[in-house]
């Protein structure tokens, strides 16, 4: 099962008892500069990072709720760097303090990250599975000048909404518009699409069409479906009145990929000769065993599988599984993503010494390069956003599991929509 209601009965309380003495925090946080100018906020330009044994990074993310599965995830993957690379650097200890949304609620998000600023003095906020919540806590970032490692939220706009925002893990618009040219080339002419309709969700639509119809593609529905609770069904029959040769999906990973799925086949779509493509959040390697064989023969376009055949992705997987055992299940996007982002905080802190001098934190962040177990990374220092591969694959059973194998390449990607 995907949330074992005791488990989410504990996260929950964690959440609540974060959340105590907020009010004063807050009170705190609208303090008048003093004389010098300094707002009360966590951190000036060079002071010394976390105190002076710790390093801390603030992880926000949706650890409860219908998107649990996200924070996790996220958490699973700082879980792995930290199990491979150790809990110190540059002498420092790491500290991570885990809070929970239960989102999306984004006002929550932003007491979290006011509250983790300002009483708790961390020095890196982390993870962000969902864009409101990504949004709302962006002005956090910027008036306490505080570096925000977005490790999963991908709609396009979230890096233009603070200076020290950096994202590790997608946009939207990066993993759907190749798309579109793949479609076109592979006898797809009628698309329906159906999306989550929130940032990630319109994002992906606009991507996918503006590359599909630029190829002489034709897009017969566009329909969006509320991002909380979804009831596919209406929708599906909708599709399949339409008769396309196939329907390009985007809902967030996890619960509504199974719903997507069971309505598809409810409604006898397959059966009909209507093709499902997707961006890989659909098929994404954590929620493909619990989809189960109607995945098979999907294609996706995506920057993670783990059936990406490198040193890099063999040492993260079993740092994965070492760290997280079968709580773990299958590691999938944004753990590589927050794994990566685990990989930016160390390198800015044994470049700084351990110390945390703001400005120069951001331009490591954002010249950071690396070989991450997705293929080859860099950080835009334009945009903040990162760069990558974007593969198309094909949900196939290897040695009698659902993988979702790696068949061609978009090399270099960058986010289209900047
Ligand atoms: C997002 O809210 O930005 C988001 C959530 C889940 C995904 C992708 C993007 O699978």
């Amino acid at each position: 099962m995907l949330f074992p209601p005791a488990i989410r009965a504990a996260i929950a309380t964690v959440g609540l008892v974060g959340l105590a003495g907020l009010s004063g925090l807050l009170a705190c946080d609208k303090k008048p500069a003093d004389s010098a100018g300094n707002k009360p906020a966590a951190q000036t330009a060079d002071k010394p990072a976390g105190d002076a044994k710790t390093i801390k990074i603030g992880l926000i993310g949706p650890f409860s709720g219908p998107f649990a599965d996200i924070g996790k995830q996220i958490q699973y993957g700082v879980k792995a760097y930290l199990k491979e690379h150790g809990d110190t650097v540059a002498g420092k200890q790491i500290e991570v303090l885990v809070r929970d949304t239960t989102g999306p609620v984004p006002e929550v998000a932003k007491r979290l990250a006011q509250e983790l600023v300002v009483r708790d003095k961390v020095d890196f906020l982390a993870g962000f599975g969902l864009t409101p919540e990504a949004l709302a806590v962006a002005p956090v970032a910027t008036e306490s000048k505080t570096p925000m490692i977005i490790m999963n939220a991908a709609t396009s706009i979230i890096t233009t909404k603070s200076p020290y925002i950096v994202r590790f893990s997608m946009t939207l618009a990066q993993v759907a518009s190749p798309m579109g040219d793949w479609a076109n080339k592979n006898g797809i002419h009628k698309v329906a699409t159906l999306v989550a309709d929130y940032g990630p969700g319109i994002d992906a639509e606009a991507a996918f069409t503006k590359t599909f119809t630029a190829g002489g593609g034709q897009i017969l529905e566009s329909i969006r479906v509320p991002l909380k609770n979804p009831e596919f069904s209406s929708f599906i029959q909708r599709i399949k009145d339409a008769k396309p040769d196939a329907v390009f999906v985007f809902v967030p990973a996890g619960e509504q990929c199974i719903a997507f799925m069971k309505s598809f086949h409810e409604r006898g779509l397959a059966e009909a000769g209507i093709k499902i493509i997707a961006t890989g959040d659909l098929t994404d390697d954590h929620t493909l065993p619990m989809i189960g064989d109607p995945a098979l023969g999907i294609v996706t376009t995506f920057h993670y599988s783990v059936a990406h055949d490198s040193p890099e992705n063999k040492a993260f997987l079993k740092a994965y599984a070492d760290a997280n055992g079968s709580e773990g299940g299958q590691a999938n996007f944004m753990s590589v993503a927050a794994y990566d982002g685990m990989a930016a905080i160390f390198e800015v802190e044994r470049k700084l010494n351990g110390t945390m001098d703001v400005d120069k934190a951001l331009e490591i962040l954002k010249h950071f390069t690396a070989t991450s177990p997705r293929g080859p990374i860099e950080i835009d220092p334009e945009t903040r956003n990162v760069v990558q591969t974007v593969y198309v694959r094909r949900v196939d059973k290897v040695n009698g599991e659902l993988r979702n194998v790696e068949l061609s390449q978009f090399d270099h990607v960058k986010d289209p929509a900047k």
